[in-house]
C-alpha cells in the first residue's frame, strides 16, 4: 500500500515524509532504555479534526501525532476548502484549522479508499452544508466494518442517503434533526458520526449502546469548549442539546492509549526500562491488570509511566476483546507478540473484528507458536524470536512486528510500512533514541 499521491498529502501537511514503499529493518536484542514520548491519539485526532467542520471559526489542535493518516485526512479536508495552519515546536505538532468555507462535492476518492475513518466526514458535512458526497471509505482490512451503524442514524436524523456506485449521497436540505438512536453495537465512529452530527441538529439527540471510548470523552469535550450542549459521554447513553452555533476552540489531543500500551510491552520484550512520559494507566482499561499478570511492571512517575518486565518474567494470559473498558482490540496484536514469548499458553479470543488475525502468520515466520481456532488464538510462549523479512497487514499488526523484532535475534525487515506510519508518530525514531537498532535502510535514518 504505498502511498498514490504524496503530492496531494504533503501540501496539505508539509511535514509528512513519505515512507516511499522503504523497509524498515530490526537489530533485535538491545534492551529499550530512556525516555519514549507517547504521542497524541491517533483515534482521538482524527474526530477531532474534523469537528473544525462545524464552525467557521477557528479550531486549534496541540499534541497532533505526526501519522500518514492525519496527513491523509488534512488533505481530505483541504479538498473540502478548508485551511490549516500547522506549527512544529519542542512542544509537539500544533494545527489551526479554519473551515469558514466549505465545498462538500470535493472529495477525493482516493484519499477516502485510504481510511475509513473518513467516513466521520459525512455527518459532520451534512450538519454543516445540507449535504455531502463520499465514495465508500477503506482502511484496515481486519473484517466486515459495515457503515450500517452510521447511515441508520444519520437517516434517523432525516438525511435522506442514496448508495449508488461506491458513493454515498447524502442531503439533509432542511438540516438535521435531533433523534433518539440505539446502536446494535456500541461502535466508536458511529457514536463519534453521530456524535459530530447532533451538535448542529434542531432538538435533542440520544446516541444509546454508545460507544465508551476515552477518544469519545475527548471529542465531546473539545465540542463542549467550542459551545456544544453533551452529556453522558464516556457512558452508555449520551444527550445532546443540538441548534448551537459553535464557536472555535482550542483543544490538546489526548495521549494515545494504544501507542502507550505497544511500548509497555515493548519495554518488557527487550527486558529494558522505559520512561514512557505522558503515559496514564488510567488510559489502559482492563489492557492494565491484564499486561500486569503477563509481567510487565509499570510504574507511576510525574511525568508518566515507568515500563520494565517483573522480575518473575513474562507469563501466558488470557484475553478477550471488547468494547472499552474491555480489552482494546487495538492492543490485541501488539499483546499477542509480547505473549509469543512469554511462559507458558494464552488464549487470545477477537470479538471485535472478524479478520484480526493477519499478523499471526507473520509472527510465526519468526518462530512464534500459535494456533487460530475461529475466534481463537492459542499462543504457546516460546524462549525467543528469530528475525525474518515479515509484512505489516494493518496498523496494529505493524506495531506487533515491532515489538517481534526489536526481541527477536538477528534482523527483522518489515515490508508495507505505510501501515505503521498510518498510525504511529515517528515510532522508529523514537524507539532509536531509546537504543534500539532500527532504520530505514534507503536513507540509514530511523
Ligand atoms: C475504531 C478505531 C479502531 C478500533 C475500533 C474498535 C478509529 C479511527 N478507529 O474503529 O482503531 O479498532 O474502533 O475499538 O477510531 N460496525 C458495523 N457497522 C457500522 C459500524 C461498525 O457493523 O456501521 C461493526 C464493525 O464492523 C466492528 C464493530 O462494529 O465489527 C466495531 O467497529 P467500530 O467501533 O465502529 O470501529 P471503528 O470506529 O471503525
Amino acid at each position: 500500500m504505498s502511498d498514490p499521491r504524496p503530492a496531494s498529502l504533503q501540501a496539505a501537511a508539509p511535514w509528512w515524509r513519505p515512507s516511499g514503499g522503504q523497509a524498515l529493518v530490526i537489530r533485535g536484542g538491545r534492551p529499550l532504555t530512556g525516555s519514549y514520548p507517547i504521542s497524541g491519539a491517533k483515534n482521538a485526532v482524527l474526530p477531532l479534526m474534523v469537528s473544525a467542520l462545524l464552525t467557521p471559526h477557528l479550531v486549534t489542535l496541540h499534541n497532533v501525532p505526526a501519522s500518514l493518516d492525519v496527513a491523509v485526512l488534512a488533505a481530505l479536508l483541504q479538498r473540502l476548502g478548508v485551511d490549516m495552519h500547522w506549527s512544529n515546536t519542542a512542544a509537539g505538532l500544533s494545527v489551526t484549522i479554519c473551515a469558514d468555507r466549505v465545498h462538500p462535492g470535493n472529495i477525493d476518492g482516493d484519499l477516502v479508499a485510504r481510511m475509513r475513518a473518513s467516513v466521520l466526514l459525512l455527518g459532520a458535512l451534512l450538519a454543516r452544508c445540507g449535504e455531502a458526497r463520499l465514495p465508500l471509505p477503506g482502511g484496515d482490512a481486519i473484517g466486515l466494518r459495515g457503515i450500517d451503524f452510521h447511515l441508520a442514524g444519520l437517516r434517523a436524523m432525516g438525511a435522506d442517503i442514496d448508495l449508488a456506485s461506491g458513493l454515498i449521497h447524502a442531503t439533509a436540505r432542511s438540516g438535521l434533526r435531533g433523534a433518539d438512536i440505539l446502536l446494535p453495537q456500541p461502535s466508536v465512529g458511529a457514536t463519534e458520526s453521530l456524535l459530530l452530527a447532533a451538535v448542529m441538529a434542531r432538538g435533542t439527540t440520544v446516541i444509546r449502546n454508545a460507544a465508551r471510548e476515552p477518544e469519545i470523552v475527548d471529542l465531546a469535550q473539545c465540542l463542549a469548549s467550542m459551545g456544544g450542549k453533551i452529556s453522558g459521554a464516556g457512558s452508555h447513553a449520551i444527550v445532546v442539546e443540538g441548534g448551537t452555533t459553535l464557536a472555535g476552540a482550542v483543544h490538546t489531543v489526548m495521549p494515545d492509549r494504544i501507542e502507550l500500551g505497544t511500548l509497555a510491552c515493548a519495554a518488557a520484550v527487550t527486558n529494558g526500562e522505559v520512561l514512557l512520559r505522558h503515559g496514564r494507566t488510567d488510559l489502559l482499561g482492563a489492557a492494565l491488570p491484564v499486561l500486569q499478570a503477563a509481567g510487565v511492571v509499570l510504574r507511576e512517575v510525574e511525568s508518566g509511566l515507568i515500563a520494565c518486565r517483573a522480575k518473575a518474567g513474562l507469563a501466558g494470559v488470557d484475553i478477550v476483546t471488547q468494547p472499552y473498558p474491555g480489552f482494546a482490540t487495538d492492543l490485541q496484536a501488539p499483546v499477542m507478540a509480547l505473549l509469543s514469548v512469554a511462559k507458558g499458553v494464552s488464549a487470545i479470543t477477537e470479538t471485535i473484528f472478524e479478520q484480526r488475525f493477519r499478523h499471526v502468520g507473520e509472527l510465526s515466520k519468526m518462530g512464534a507458536d500459535i494456533a487460530v481456532h475461529g475466534r481463537t488464538a492459542r499462543v504457546r510462549g516460546v524462549a525467543g524470536l528469530r528475525g525474518a523479512a515479515v509484512t505489516c497487514t494493518d496498523v496494529r499488526a505493524a506495531a506487533a512486528l515491532v515489538i517481534a523484532g526489536l526481541g527477536a535475534t538477528g534482523e527483522t525487515i518489515l515490508g508495507d510500512l505505510d501501515h505503521l506510519d498510518r498510525g504511529y508518530d515517528r515510532m522508529a525514531a523514537k524507539l532509536a533514541a531509546c537504543g534500539a537498532d532500527i532504520v530505514r535502510p534507503d536513507d540509514r535514518q530511523p
